[in-house]
């Protein structure tokens, strides 16, 4: 397992609730963090591993060693944002090295299933807040790309069209399979 990159088309497909926490699950959850802290990642989404579900990652402060800021979080769903606004930069696992500033709300209060089944909710500040919207947004194929304004786009137009084109010659190589039916 590995993790996709733009513009693999499971990054634009909608994920499917998670219906049964079952040992597969539990397994999808440990490469997931093992593949986020080996990317130094502070969150990871499950279509960014090619997963078509409604599932993520997260350590608050990028740590391993942190166990108190790391969450496996299914099917997460914002039920409140803040009017307030902050516009800050931040990059994606699925777009190497490309960064730009993103507007988002300020604080969210986030409901998702832990992974034994229980309930959770909390409210989320700053950077936080923004981990939480860049992996959700990923489970509705949102990327952070579709979020700049026109200077950061204008200012990624290169990065992608090189991210287009290593993805054309990988596929050409025979180095990204075609059959992308989750293998649950
Ligand atoms: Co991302």
């Amino acid at each position: 397992m590995k993790i996709v990159h733009y513009p693999h088309p499971s990054l634009r497909q909608k994920a499917e609730p998670v219906t049964q926490l079952s040992k597969d699950i539990q397994i999808l959850a440990e490469k997931m963090l093992e593949l986020m802290y080996e990317h130094n990642g502070v969150g990871l989404a499950a279509p960014q591993v090619a997963q078509p579900l409604r599932m993520i990652a997260i350590n608050f402060v990028g740590d391993p060693e942190q166990k108190d800021q790391e969450l496996i979080a299914i099917n997460p769903v914002i039920i409140e944002a803040s009017k307030t606004i902050i516009d800050d930069r931040e990059g994606c696992l699925s777009f190497p090295n490309l960064f730009s500033r993103v507007r988002r709300p300020k604080r969210v209060k986030v409901q998702f299933y832990n992974l034994k089944g229980e309930l959770m909710e909390g409210v989320f500040e700053d950077l936080a807040a923004r981990i939480w919207q860049h992996e959700i947004d990923h489970l509705d194929g949102v990327l952070f790309i579709d979020k700049m304004g026109t200077v950061g786009r204008d200012a990624s137009k290169r990065a992608l069209k090189e991210f287009e084109e290593a993805y054309y010659e990988a596929q050409k190589n025979g180095e990204i399979p075609k059959d992308l039916t989750p293998r649950f």
